[in-house]
């Protein structure tokens, strides 16, 4: 985000709903259009992908491909959704950039093109705005410099931007990853492509499993196992070649969680989303909602919209429902990190206590959510409270309009819209422009379902 949280473009109003009904028109899945877009870059040859997302992150990676010497051509539809036509001159082909690489707001663009320059004989320089430049990088330029590559971020290595100098051939490494994280592990994954032998990747808590299906889907052998104590294993072999695709992305479900929200705590909803991606890795948000009692329902989607990738995407349809609060466990708050701030949004409106429970990688995200959160619903008149890592709700709580801040972060944006559509008054949200990031027509979207 370039443009002040004060300027007034940035500034959203949005005023209680008496309706909320109709189809709503949803983003292609971001964690699957960066990827998709980076595998294409390692492919030799041409790869489409279609109904990808048009936001902001997802253009930072498309930014990237071009300065590493990639052609992307983009073709908007009507529902902005785009189709990227990549033509790749593959690893041996790729050129280095003659200027800093702007990952811009996306983690995911820094951390994925970290693993993938690491094996790539260039050195290259990572950057982003200021919130990027506030995020952590130790957890990835650790494992990529025992695989071999020379890493240097700011402050001791802990911020970036991160300069990478890639070799070729890397050593092949067996991680242990502290923090879930499908950034970190994919990083590894992406590198341990470009290493001489079998690179293994353990997690204490098993993340987005995307990179695992996309790979598999382009001829790279990965193999994945579950543990008994629901931690994760993946390994992949080194050198073997990445295939160009055509394919098609569902739709995302953290952009549906959003909605899927709005109709469960408005008293007269019903909303209907197409094809979105249900993952056993993604579906977190939609599980832990319908733990709270929303009346979601759930139709698979039939060949057409089940991408090649493998990912289930199904038709959701939800309604105005009865929530109460829950516990939300350590596992499930990695397997929902990114619905968290709209989770907490239906726990204000649940009967009795919501505890989300392990919540300090929300620290870590595009803002520090935790503070946002806090800061975001008290003002509307939630009962929230920090304690320690964990953050406690009690609902139901009626929630009156008010000013508040989202800190330029695109998640705290449409979850404060989103109360805004059951709050009495007016809400304005500064910083609502950073919806862009994942949604660029999230506002659009809101205007037309209310009535
Ligand atoms: C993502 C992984 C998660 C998530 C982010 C997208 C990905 O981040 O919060 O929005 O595409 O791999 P972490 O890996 O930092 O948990």
């Amino acid at each position: 985000m370039t443009g002040s949280r004060l300027a007034p473009t940035d500034i959203a109003v949005v005023a209680r709903a008496q309706r909320l009904h109709g189809q709503i028109g949803l983003p292609g899945d971001k964690s699957i259009s960066h990827r998709a877009l980076m595998l294409a870059l390692l492919a030799s040859g041409r790869s489409w992908i279609r109904g990808a997302s048009g936001g902001a992150d997802v253009q930072s990676t498309v930014g990237i491909l071009r300065a590493l010497g990639a052609t992307v051509i983009e073709e908007p539809d009507d529902e902005g959704r785009v189709t990227y036509r990549v033509l790749s001159p593959g690893p041996g082909g790729l050129r280095q950039p003659d200027a800093l690489l702007d990952c811009g707001n996306s983690g995911t663009s820094l951390r994925l093109f970290a693993g993938i320059l690491a094996g790539l004989p260039m050195t290259a320089v990572l950057d982003g705005d200021a919130s990027l430049r506030a995020r952590p990088v130790a957890r990835i330029i650790e494992p990529l410099r025992s695989m071999g590559a020379a890493l240097q971020g700011s402050r001791q290595d802990s911020l970036p931007p991160v300069t990478v100098t890639g070799r070729n051939p890397l050593s092949a490494v067996d991680w242990s990853t502290p923090v879930p994280s499908a950034q970190v592990k994919s990083a590894i994954l992406l590198a341990g492509l470009r290493a001489e032998g079998t690179t293994r990747v353990r997690e204490a808590i098993a993340t987005r499993d995307h990179t695992e299906r996309m790979l598999r889907a382009r001829g790279v052998p990965v193999r994945s196992g579950i543990t008994d104590d629901g931690g994760a294993t993946v390994e992949i072999e080194g050198g073997v070649t990445v295939q160009t695709m055509d394919e098609r992305v569902p739709a995302d479900p953290s952009a549906a969680a959003f909605w899927l929200v709005a109709a469960a705590i408005h008293p007269s909803a019903q909303v209907r989303l197409s094809s979105v991606c249900v993952n056993p890795t993604r579906r977190g948000g939609i599980d832990l909602l319908r733990a709270m009692g929303a009346d979601i329902g759930e139709t698979e989607t039939t060949a057409g919209g089940v991408t090649n990738e493998g990912e289930p995407a199904a038709d959701l349809v939800a309604r105005s429902s009865s929530l109460h609060g829950i516990d939300i466990s350590p596992a499930d708050t990695a397997r929902a990190i990114d619905e968290i701030p709209v989770l907490c949004l239906a726990a204000t409106q649940a009967e009795g206590r919501t505890t989300i429970r392990s919540v300090g990688e929300l620290r870590a995200k595009e803002s520090d959510r935790v503070a946002g959160i806090l800061g975001g619903l008290s003002a509307l008149g939630a009962n929230v409270a920090v304690d320690g890592d964990d953050i406690q709700i009690d609902g139901p709580t009626p929630l009156q309009g008010a000013d508040v801040d989202a800190h330029d972060d695109h998640r705290l944006a449409m979850t404060f819209a989103i109360a805004g559509l059951v709050a009495s008054g007016q809400t304005s949200i500064h910083g609502a422009a950073s919806a862009a990031i994942s949604d660029p027509r999230f506002f659009d979207e809101l205007e037309r379902i209310r009535s």
